[in-house]
């Protein structure tokens, strides 16, 4: 597997995201941390405070604050500070050296598959910097985009994914560069049956634990239903094979909107349906342990 730079906006889902993959033995190079589920602030510290109890021994770089055009907006969908309102006062900033830049120079010198479980932004921006940096992305996993696949990719945030709507000129810059590509959109992980509708034992009573049970607990009670949709991002890189594809070349609107234009040569796939065992067993089974 490829060394990995995780994008996140952390986000109770993008740190559920993190739990899977540090239970998969997988340590990304480093994280970026974003705006987008909150403010940078917030999800810059959020990100560092998962990554602290989970002791990854990796760096966390704050990277963009706001959408390239977009004003900034949050639309406090995971409370307001963006994690359930689960706070880390403790947890040490001491990597506040710029994502952007980081991304860029990493990706100057090695080659990297990029995981995003947030908007595009830094991505974007670190591409904008250097183009010839493309050459060394082998691949870029996205949690994002609504394409009316399935019966559920109908978006969440009108027609629109809240990934791209946050950022559609950024996922612009990604979508046209037609890097090989791998989109986990709503269309997969808002399929009813992936959801959790009532709370899970969670067997592990350490700080994990104690955080994936509370954040859980809001996100019920808040909405009624939680959906996982960065885990599944994550989890695509982990067992590709437990995936349904489908290939083609896709776009985005000014409004965010995303589509597919199938059987034209494209380096792009989107995942419409994932194997329920594996969801179940590798992903709920591995989060809730
Ligand atoms: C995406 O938006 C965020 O709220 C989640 O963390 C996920 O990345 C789902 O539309
Ligand atoms: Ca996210």
């Amino acid at each position: 597997m490829n060394k990995i730079i995780l994008n996140v906006d952390t986000g109770v889902d993008d740190a559920m995201a993190m739990i899977l993959l540090k239970r998969n033995g997988i340590t990304p190079e480093f994280i970026v941390a974003q705006s987008g589920n909150s403010s940078l602030e917030n999800t810059y510290r959020n990100t560092v405070g998962i990554a602290d109890i989970l002791d990854l021994d990796c760096p966390v770089y704050p990277g963009s604050y706001t959408p390239i055009v977009k004003p900034e907006f949050y639309e406090e969908f995971h409370g307001k500070n963006g994690l359930a309102c689960y706070k880390f006062p403790d947890a040490p900033l001491k990597d506040t050296e710029n994502g952007i830049i980081k991304m860029y120079e990493a990706l100057k010198h090695g080659k990297y598959h990029v995981l995003s479980t947030s908007p595009l932004t830094s991505l974007a921006l670190a591409l904008r910097l250097d183009s010839e940096i493309r050459k060394n992305i082998t691949e870029v996993t996205i949690m994002g985009g609504a394409f009316k696949k399935t019966q559920w990719g109908t978006g969440n945030m009108g027609d629109a994914e809240f990934n791209i709507f946050y950022d559609p000129e950024a996922a612009r810059i990604i979508f046209d560069l037609d890097l090989k590509e791998t989109i986990i959109p709503l269309d997969l992980t808002m399929k009813p049956e992936l959801a959790l509708k009532q709370i899970l034992t969670v067997k592990d009573k350490g700080s994990v634990g104690d955080f994936v049970e509370k954040a859980t607990e809001f996100m019920l009670e808040k909405h009624g239903s939680y959906e996982l949709h960065d885990p599944i991002a994550a989890y695509s890189i982990i067992d590709p094979g437990a995936f349904k594809f489908i290939n083609g070349k896709i776009d985005v609107d000014s409004g965010g909107v995303t589509t597919i234009k199938e059987n034209v040569e494209s380096h792009q796939r989107i995942a419409i349906d994932i194997d329920p065992g594996a969801f179940r067993n590798e992903i709920l089974g591995t989060i809730y342990h």
